[in-house]
């Protein structure tokens, strides 16, 4: 156990994972706690965010769980108070939920629209609205939304829904960043790039790429760094942002992408 985060309190959204092995919430969620946090779990699937709360308190982390569903006002209100009950305080909010929907404006219908700015963008600003007076009153807090490289460069394949999420998400970074940094709460975003999580093993990969290890490899060569990122890499991202290791940042897209977007700028 570290104790850069020694009990500081951790609101984390979306802290299960898709499917089996280590996805970026479940993995910050528990490099969180092993640094020392009290993580308060969230997640809409209550299998997905047992998992991580049973690996937390497995290596004698604190944990406590909610099922919400960070798109609805009064699920994250409820959510936000029980926090409080629990902890009596809320040092850190990881806003990691995020989903994607692959397609063009006439591919997608207007109920999926609807339906990805909900959970990508309008939890954020959910989130936001009840836990930063929490953090004012506390006297600061760290912010923390995952973003996306989509929010900056072309995935390759469109995505609209998903693209202009996630450059909603690095504007709503910037604004808070820039009208909370007088009441000392930072607001920091991670831009994670070609990540080998749960996530990309959920889609009809043989469709796609005939195999998994086919998938695996053209990704794997696009990366400047030879090879995806994996949920760690967004995890030690989160645990900077989170501590006061940096104090003196706030408004940035840190960007996880082992070099992807140098490529094409
Ligand atoms: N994995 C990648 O390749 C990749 C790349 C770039 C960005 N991202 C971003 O990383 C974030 C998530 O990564 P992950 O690996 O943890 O993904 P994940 O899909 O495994 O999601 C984590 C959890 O979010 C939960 N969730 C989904 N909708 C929810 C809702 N409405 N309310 C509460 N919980 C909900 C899921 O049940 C899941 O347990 C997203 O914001 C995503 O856009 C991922």
């Amino acid at each position: 156990m570290g104790d850069r985060l020694r009990d500081k309190v951790v609101f984390f959204s979306g802290a299960g994972s898709v499917g089996p092995g280590w996805g970026n919430g479940k993995a910050a969620a528990v490099a969180m706690a092993r640094e020392g946090a009290k993580v308060f779990a969230l997640d809409i699937n209550p299998d997905a965010v047992e998992e991580t709360a049973a690996i937390i308190r497995t290596e004698g982390g604190t944990v406590e769980t909610a099922v919400c569903d960070v798109s609805k006002a009064d699920q994250v209100e409820a959510a936000v108070a029980a926090c409080l009950k629990a902890f009596g305080r809320i040092d850190v909010l990881d806003n990691n939920v995020g989903i994607i929907d692959p397609g063009g404006p006439e591919d997608l219908t207007e109920a999926q629209w609807d339906r990805l700015m909900a959970i990508n963008v309008k939890s954020i600003f959910l989130t936001c609205k009840h836990i930063l007076p929490v953090m004012v009153r506390q006297g600061g807090g760290s912010i923390i939304n995952v973003s996306s490289i989509a929010s900056t460069h072309s995935l390759g394949y469109s995505c609209v829904s998903y693209s202009a999420s996630k450059g909603a998400v690095n504007a709503m970074t910037r604004d808070i960043a820039l009208n909370y940094g007088p009441k000392r709460v930072r607001c920091n975003a991670i831009l994670p790039g070609l990540m080998n999580t749960p996530l990309i093993h959920a889609g009809n990969v043989t469709a796609v790429y005939g195999s998994v290890e086919e998938m695996v490899r053209q990704r794997d060569a696009l990366v400047p760094l030879g090879k995806m990122g994996d949920g760690w890499d967004v995890a030690w991202a989160s645990v900077f942002l989170a501590s006061d290791e940096s104090k003196h940042i706030t408004g940035i897209e840190l960007v996880v992408d082992g070099g992807i977007t140098l490529k094409v700028k």
